[in-house]
């Protein structure tokens, strides 16, 4: 090694071992880094290992487990429902914050960050909102300053307690959409044009100039043909290029992370890859709702070992190619899996024509499966110098021109 290099590996090493915070393995307490949180293992990293949150079962007083792992292994959370639109103004001009604020306490309590789910997207929306669009009481008009002050409202309560803002949700069709063409789909593009995107991101950023915002959508960990007429990640690549070029201001993209055992589904190197052409946007990445579902065939209902098994370790390296194509990128904030047990997943609810599940790094009775080792193992074993330390972007503002085209030093780093 030359002296150069043998000076690099050192400074990396003591700004690791500061980084890590612990004291050092003796041979009377050894280090055992299977005995840390996903939490602790990610910040070695910087990298933040978050979970969505069920208000339900948080308040479950009968369910202690729930809590607690949600609280110790997770250094970020999201409400899984609980800032939606539908869930913060059920009756039109009154907001009940209960549920949203009992979770950014949790977060502060427990020293966690908070991504703030979601702002504007076609689902979830309040019954008054959509009938009243539905039957010509609200105007197109109406609508718009509607959404400004929904977004204004809702920033502006947490403002400087939320990390990241999914700013705007899935506004992409699919291809199995009709028309199959790629285009802005739901109740949003329709009623307001695609203009409401742009909108969307300056009302956030009025109303918190420190949040990071972004904007989330599903399908898009890898790049397909290039063509965004059918490879939504080439869609989302050239909106949010596109965005940044009027100087809209976006910092980052959130790739969900649903993925099922069932489909083809990627390796490491095609997601780090399409992580790497985010990044080289100026832009951070997250990803932000991680689960690996499965059929649940009659074989695995009955317990059937040769059923359930490949199942299981399918899962658990697909939660694995996510996380290490997110440590190997330094804008890759963050690692949120959407529930962390089976006990409580959206997925049987959602996908039951057939049934899926087994969906998260926990069983039912909370014994951590092997995608949780998998993804444990990921953050262990990970370092310098294919893992670096998290390079976080500034919040980016319409007015500082060149950091919005993504010419500033700062972001020039990422990689
Ligand atoms: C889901 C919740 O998990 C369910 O409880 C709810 O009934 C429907 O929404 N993409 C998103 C999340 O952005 O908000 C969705 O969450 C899952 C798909």
């Amino acid at each position: 090694m030359k002296p150069r290099q043998l000076i690099t590996v050192g400074v990396v090493a003591v700004a690791t071992v500061a980084a890590l915070n612990t004291v050092p393995a003796t041979a009377s307490r050894p280090y055992d880094p299977t005995a840390q949180s996903l939490a602790t293992l990610g910040l070695r990293h910087g990298l933040h290992v978050g979970t969505a949150v069920n208000a339900t079962a948080l308040n479950d007083a009968n369910d202690p487990q729930y809590r607690r792992l949600a609280a110790t292994e997770f250094s970020s959370v999201t409400a899984e429902n609980a800032m939606k639109w539908e869930s913060l103004e059920p009756t039109r001009g009154t907001y009940d914050w209960t549920a949203a604020d009992q979770l950014v306490e949790f977060a502060k309590r427990n020293r966690q960050s908070v991504r703030g789910h979601v702002l504007v997207w076609h689902n979830q929306l309040p019954a008054w909102l959509t009938s009243g669009v539905a039957d010509g009481s609200i105007s197109k008009q109406e609508l718009r300053e509607l959404l400004r002050k929904h977004i204004t409202t809702v920033v502006n309560r947490y403002k400087g307690k939320i990390w990241q803002w999914d700013v705007v949700n899935e506004a992409v069709s699919d291809p199995w959409d009709t028309p199959n063409t790629l285009h802005y789909k739901g109740f949003w593009a329709e009623n307001l044009g695609p203009g409401y995107i742009a909108d969307a991101f300056r009302w956030a950023r009025a109303a918190d100039p420190k949040a990071l915002l972004f904007y989330n959508d599903y399908n898009i960990e890898a790049f397909g043909s290039g063509n965004p007429a059918d490879d939504k990640t080439q869609f989302v690549y050239d909106m949010v290029k596109g965005l940044l070029a009027q100087r809209v201001p976006i910092d980052g993209v959130g790739s969900q992370g649903h993925l099922g055992t069932q489909y083809g589904n990627f390796d490491t190197l095609q997601v780090t890859a399409a992580l790497k052409k985010f990044a080289a946007l100026g832009l951070a990445t997250a990803f932000t709702e991680v689960d690996v579902r499965s059929q649940m065939t009659e074989g695995v209902q009955a317990g059937d070992s040769a059923e359930i098994n490949p199942r299981l370790q399918a899962s658990a390296a697909n939660f694995s190619v996510l996380m290490k194509a997110c440590l190997a990128v330094r804008s890759c904030l963050s690692y949120t899996v959407w529930g962390f047990t089976d006990r409580y997943s959206w997925v049987p609810d959602w996908f039951n024509d057939p049934p899926e599940g087994l969906a998260t790094i926990y069983d039912e009775n909370y014994q951590p499966k092997r995608a949780y080792q998998e993804v444990k193992s990921d953050l262990i074993f990970a370092g310098p110098p294919y893992v670096l330390p998290r390079s976080t972007p500034r919040p980016r503002h319409r007015e500082v021109t060149a950091q919005s085209l993504g010419r500033s030093g700062r972001m020039k780093v990422l990689s």
